[in-house]
Parts: structure tokens; sequence; C-alpha cells
């Protein structure tokens, strides 16, 4: 085992292609205390957090945004805790660089153990949730690699490759930003599905845009989230990217997702364009916060009027 990290199943050379179980040993660096993250959310300034909670399993699903108030860390970590809320402290490099260091170090030991790995924009983001706490049915656009530290949660894993699970189209509206990253779910789909139930010391990566949900089982969860990139998933991006305003603003039906050869790098070439002609501003989803906490009761959601929400700005 490195420091941090040993591949157990799938095997090294599969990170950053398909799905890979590491072991880690991330609680030793003692950040992940109730007192450090309870101090860790007391510095963190309002671009870089989401507060979240959502309806329990059987009932229809809503995913809200909110505000923490005037809660001190500590409190947070109670009101998660107790309650149905989800917590996640974005962008490590600029926050939190001492977490940050963690996880590349550990990223820089899988890839001295895989020669043929390059992984790039890697992001991190602490995730601390309610023992019931659940997340929905989505994909993301990078790789993720999902570092378990505290409770018990299973994550359940789709086919990245089944189109019904994942059309083209709506991959497309994720990676333009249109939609919130969640996508028509079927509950028969988990006939076909994986699930894995991860415990401290497990980390779990899978394969690029693979759509899964999450259900925590127990205890207060406690995970980082690595958002990374490899070459192909940059082109995949490309290509989704472009195939999308064409189908969109150009009436046009893009048939190829080939993610290799000369069409997919004049994609490549055209998303750039896109994005720094600002062709696509604007159209991009807003989240607005409608809740915030009680001091008093840290177990309620204190929902805010329709007319009175306003914009979570993230950086
Ligand atoms: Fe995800």
């Amino acid at each position: 085992m490195g420091r941090w990290t040993k591949v157990e199943k799938g095997g090294a050379d599969n990170f950053g292609k398909g799905q890979v179980s590491i072991q880690h040993n991330l609680n030793d660096s003692g950040f992940f205390t109730d007192d450090a993250l309870a101090d860790l959310i007391d510095r963190y300034p309002r671009e870089f957090y989401m507060l979240n909670t959502m309806t329990k399993v059987g009932e229809e699903k809503v995913w809200r945004s909110g505000d923490k108030g005037d809660l001190s860390g500590k409190e947070i970590i109670k009101a998660i805790h107790d309650g149905q809320v989800w917590m996640c402290l974005r962008r490590f490099d600029v926050v939190a660089p001492e977490y940050h260091k963690l996880i590349d170090d550990s990223f820089e030991e899988l890839e001295e153990g895989n020669p043929n790995l390059k992984t790039f924009k890697r992001e991190s983001s602490l995730l601390i949730s309610s023992p019931t706490a659940r997340v929905f049915y989505h994909t993301d656009i990078p790789f993720i690699c999902l570092w378990h530290l505290r409770g018990k949660k299973r994550v359940w894993l789709y086919d990245a490759e089944n189109k019904t699970h994942l059309p083209d189209e709506t991959l497309e509206g994720v990676i333009l930003r249109e939609t919130e990253e969640e996508v028509a779910y079927d509950a028969e789909w988990d006939k076909n599905a994986q699930s894995v139930l991860l415990e401290p010391g497990q980390a779990l990566s899978w394969e690029l845009n693979a759509p899964h949900r999450v259900d925590n089982v127990e205890g207060l969860n406690v995970s980082i989230t690595t958002e990374f990139f490899t070459p192909e998933a940059q082109r995949k991006y490309g290509v989704y990217y472009t195939n999308g305003y064409m189908r969109r603003y150009m009436g046009m039906q893009p048939k190829s997702t080939n993610i290799d050869g000369l069409g997919a790098y004049a994609k490549c070439a055209a998303a750039l364009g896109i994005k720094k002609l600002g062709l696509l501003k604007g159209k991009e989803r807003k989240m607005m916060c409608s809740f915030t906490m009680d001091k008093n009761d840290l177990t309620k959601i204190v929902d805010i009027p329709a007319n009175e929400q306003w914009e979570i700005k993230q950086a």
C-alpha cells in the first residue's frame, strides 16, 4: 500500500476508464473528525459551498438549495447528523489547500502505479450528509473518484453506454449545463445496476458519465468527491458539447459520438470556440435559495417563499 492508497478491485490500469475500488487511509490525516469539519465549515465562503435538502424515499423527488444562515460549523454538523441535509464544500484548491494536497498526493500515488494514467483538472469537494440523505439519479460531466470517510452509503451504478438510461440529448443538456445533472430515472433499471456498499476507508471510481445515485445507509456520512479529466474524457466533453449546440441552435441531428478521429478533434475545437465567444451565456441553470436553517431547532428547514428567494452564486 502507498502512503494513502491501494487499488483493490478493477486494477490500477482501469482507473480513469472503468470501475475501480481503492482502499485508502485518508482518515489517518485527522482532517475528518467533527472538530476538524466544524472548523472547515466555519471558514467556507458562501460562493464555495452548497447546502441541500431532499425528499425521503417514496416521496416525489425534490432537491432544494439553501443557506446555513448564522449556524456555526458545530451546529451545522449537528443539523446534518439529526436532519435530512447534504452539504458540499467545493474547491479545496482555493479554500482548503491542506485537503487539496492530501487528495493530490493520493492521485500522484495512483498515477505512479499506472504510467499510462494522466489525470488533470482535479477538483475535490467534501460531502457531509445525513444518515438518511440521498442523491438522486444523475450523471457527472468528469470522471469521479468518491473517497468514503465516515458512515455507510450505497452507490448504485448504471451502464454509461445504455442510451435508454442516458440518451445522448440528455448528456448534452448536462454538459451544456441546461439541467441540474439530474436525468430521467426508472426504478426498473436497478435490476441491471450494480450496487456497492461504501464503508470508511474505501474509494470508488467508475466509467465516465455512468449514471448513478446514492442512498446513505448509516451514520453521518462524510466523503470526498474528486472530479478529474483524462485526455479521452476531455474529447468526449468536446464532442457532446458541440453535438448539443448543433442540435439546439443549428437544427442539426448529430449522430456520431465518436471521440477519435478528425471529426472529434474538429468538434473539440468548435466547443472551445463556442465557449470563448460566450454563445451560450445566460442559458445555464440558476440555483435559487429556497430554505435556511433554524439555530433553535437544528432539525428544522425554514422555507423561503418563492418571491423572496435569491440566486445562490457559485464561483
Ligand atoms: Fe455524482
